[in-house]
């Protein structure tokens, strides 16, 4: 492939992507966040593909955006440029997207992850926005998730002190879902990400949208946001191709539309 920055390859239904930048602890400077991406949008055009999984190295997921890149940058550079906007186009993928964290994840790399809808830590893992220690602050979006993640207590101390969380205690926070062995990260993560990969595309979109409208309006818009997108799953061939298999006693082939 044409990336410099990551591995992308595909197994089955799920797409990978694989931050490799090992000399600099996968610290994500704007190439490395522009294949990020680009790799993510391209897997999310692919109809074959149900899940996205993206993954750092073992002894860091990514330890920040890259300092030595940012630092000389002036506010008018960084204004004009709008520094760090395209990341969140990240978040616009529709395709439900896994992330296995494995060591740091600090920072943007931090950011990262919680851009991610389903995040899975390994036992190594340590989440941090260290960006007071450097005279600055969260720049994608680490202000506003953290604090909806685990809660107004925890994101200030964290922020403002710059500590570090370990995976169990980001795991009680509700950080992330699940804590594995780091030695099982990459199975345990390719599983679950198979696992939903496996499941009606239309129906996993569908739902990734609902559950994330909960933080972007009222009780009363998401529940009715829920109830119409419900509906309208009855329009799909694998509603009745789940539905059927489950009278049947079988399991559902979904054909994904
Ligand atoms: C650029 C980085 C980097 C980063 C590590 N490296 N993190 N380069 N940007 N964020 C580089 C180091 O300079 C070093 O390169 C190599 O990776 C290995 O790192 P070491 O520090 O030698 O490793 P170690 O001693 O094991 O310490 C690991 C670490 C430490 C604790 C993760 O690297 C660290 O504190 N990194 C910075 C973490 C951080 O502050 N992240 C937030 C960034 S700001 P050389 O060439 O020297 O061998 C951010 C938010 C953006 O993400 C929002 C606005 C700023």
């Amino acid at each position: 492939s044409s990336y410099q920055n990551i591995v992308v390859e595909t197994r089955g239904r799920v797409g990978l992507i694989t931050l490799n930048r090992p000399k600099a602890l996968n610290a994500l400077n704007s190439q490395t966040m522009e294949e990020v991406v680009a790799a993510a949008r391209a897997f999310d055009r692919e109809p074959g593909i149900g899940a996205i999984l993206l993954s750092g190295s073992e002894k860091a997921f990514a330890a920040g955006a890259d300092i030595k890149e940012m630092s000389s940058q002036a506010y008018s550079e960084m204004y004009l440029a709008d520094w760090f906007a395209h990341w969140d186009n990240f978040t616009r993928v529709r395709t439900p997207t896994i992330a296995a964290v494995s060591g740091y994840a600090l920072g943007g790399g931090c950011e990262l992850a919680m851009m991610c809808d389903v995040l899975i830590a390994a036992d190594t893992a340590q989440f941090g926005q260290p960006e007071i220690d450097l005279g600055v602050l969260p720049g994608m979006g680490g202000s506003q998730r953290l604090t909806r993640a685990v809660g107004k207590a925890k994101a200030m101390d964290m922020i403002l002190t710059g500590r570090r969380m370990d995976a169990a205690e980001a795991e009680r926070s509700g950080l992330v879902s699940r804590v594995v062995a780091a030695d099982e990260l990459a199975d345990k993560a390719f599983e679950v990400a198979e696992t939903i990969s496996t499941r009606s595309l239309v129906a996993s979109l569908a739902a990734k949208e609902a559950v994330n409208a909960a933080f972007e309006t009222t009780l009363d818009q998401g529940v009715l946001f829920e109830r119409r997108v419900f509906h309208a799953a009855f329009a799909t061939e694998d509603q009745k191709e789940g539905m059927s298999a489950f009278a049947e006693k079988r399991k559902a082939e979904f054909k994904h539309r």
